[in-house]
């Protein structure tokens, strides 16, 4: 295993899989509360893939849904394809920019769609816009499922995540942890009532939505 030229913590192999140490921490907590809530067969969308590593263990985990990974990144684009020769049921990735408006528009519609540690790391236009186009493309009996770390009544939940949301809003003064609140009241925006939320390990938060 070799660092990645771009992010000196992932490592690549000799496949041009990248792997991320946060993405191995975090996959059995997500898939232990995922797997009993997700639907058993259709079309899944996983928003902002990164390495990819993810996606190999959902598809393996939910053999009966085909997994449409994606992300806006070239070089993770390449890993996801190389880590998709894990599973059968796992489609080529998708170029997906969540913070373009219509990036929805051209998707089937999706019973399961699962997002990971992205609403922090970009706008809250963008996040928005994630939001919504989300919701445009859940089927009717859809699960939505974001995880990640998240304010509660605008305060952060150790000083671990205030320091790392302090210097995400340092870097760039629009991004940060998003609300629990404004998370609720724009997922009620399109649509979709009552979330779910679920408390997972280092004060993170699993967060499931469906519409009506
Ligand atoms: C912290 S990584 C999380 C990756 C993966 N979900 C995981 O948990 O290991 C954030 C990912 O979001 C992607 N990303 C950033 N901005 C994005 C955007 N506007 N639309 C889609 N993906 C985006 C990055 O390329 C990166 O792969």
């Amino acid at each position: 295993m070799e660092a990645s030229p771009d992010t000196p913590h992932i490592a690549m192999d000799t496949a041009g899989r990248m792997t991320a140490p946060s993405a191995a921490r975090n996959i059995d907590a997500i898939l232990a509360e995922l797997t009993p809530r997700a639907p058993v067969k259709g079309a899944a969308l996983e928003i902002a893939s990164g390495t990819g590593q993810q996606v190999a263990r959902f598809a393996t985990a939910l053999p009966g849904l085909h997994w449409q990974p994606s992300d806006i990144d070239t070089e993770r684009l390449r890993s996801i394809t190389a880590w998709s020769a894990e599973a059968p049921n796992i489609a080529a990735p998708l170029t997906l920019n969540v913070a373009t408006d219509g990036w929805s528009d051209p998707l089937d519609p999706m019973d399961l769609i699962v997002t990971v540690n992205l609403l922090h790391l970009i706008s809250d236009a963008a996040a928005e816009s994630c939001l919504a186009g989300a919701a445009k493309t859940l089927s009717p009996r859809g699960l939505l499922a974001f995880y990640g770390p998240f304010l509660r009544n605008g305060l952060a939940t150790s000083d671990g995540d205030a320091h790392f949301h302090a210097a995400l809003r340092a870097a760039n003064p629009e991004t940060g942890y998003k609300d629990v609140a404004w998370v609720t009241e724009r997922l009620s925006d399109a649509g979709l009532a009552t979330p779910e939320f679920c408390a997972m390990p280092s004060n993170n938060l699993m967060i499931f939505a469906r519409k009506g």
